[in-house]
């Protein structure tokens, strides 16, 4: 029997083209249909392989997950930039990508960045995901998330609602 190991941890700037295909096959397969495709296809190309390495290079806290030394998905945290919720941290980003989806990987990586975010001091965190997106909905309010808030994201003139979920 073949033994895959788990590991999750900081990216490195060599990780920066996997974590571009991720992104890149994460974000088609959650939002067609649901953002316009022309504004989805621009926010993807623009984050190719370069993008992610300065990513990376910078402050952004970019963790991935690796399962049998193959990158099935990353998270990016930091400081919560929404002033009006008082929670310290945020998880501003978390994709797996598709074929890895629906065997807990998310969730622990959810874990883990939950607990990088709580290492560095932050004090409780948010989570902000497009209403139309009942995986995400579905995903964070089974891992103990309250939606406390509703904002806009606009899109190619299309206004999409986004729900932000809280933990203390
Ligand atoms: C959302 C996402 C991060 C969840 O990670 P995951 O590894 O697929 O989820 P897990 O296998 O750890 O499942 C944890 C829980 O999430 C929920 N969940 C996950 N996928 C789900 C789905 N397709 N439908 C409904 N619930 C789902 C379940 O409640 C599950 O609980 P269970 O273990 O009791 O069944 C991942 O599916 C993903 O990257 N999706 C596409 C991108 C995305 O939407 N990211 C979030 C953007 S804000």
């Amino acid at each position: 029997m073949n033994t895959l190991t788990i590991d999750i941890r900081k990216a490195e700037p060599r990780d920066a083209d996997a974590i571009a295909e991720v992104h890149h096959e994460a974000w088609r397969g959650a939002y067609s249909g649901i953002i316009p495709h022309r504004a989805l296809t621009t926010m993807i190309n623009r984050r190719g392989g370069e993008w992610w390495a300065n990513a990376i290079r910078r402050a952004a806290t970019v963790l991935v997950i690796e399962i049998g030394g193959k990158i099935a998905g990353y998270a990016t945290l930091g400081r919560n930039r929404a002033r009006e919720l008082k929670q310290q941290g945020e998880i501003y980003e978390l994709y797996l990508r598709p074929e890895c989806q629906g065997i807990g990987l998310g969730s622990r990586l959810f874990a883990a960045a939950r607990q990088r975010l709580a290492d560095h001091g932050l004090k409780g965190m948010v989570v902000w995901a497009l209403e139309e997106n009942d995986n995400a909905l579905a995903f964070y309010s089974g891992a103990g998330g309250r939606d406390i808030a509703e904002g806009v994201e606009v899109f190619d003139h299309k206004a999409l609602k986004k729900v932000a979920f809280v933990w203390e």
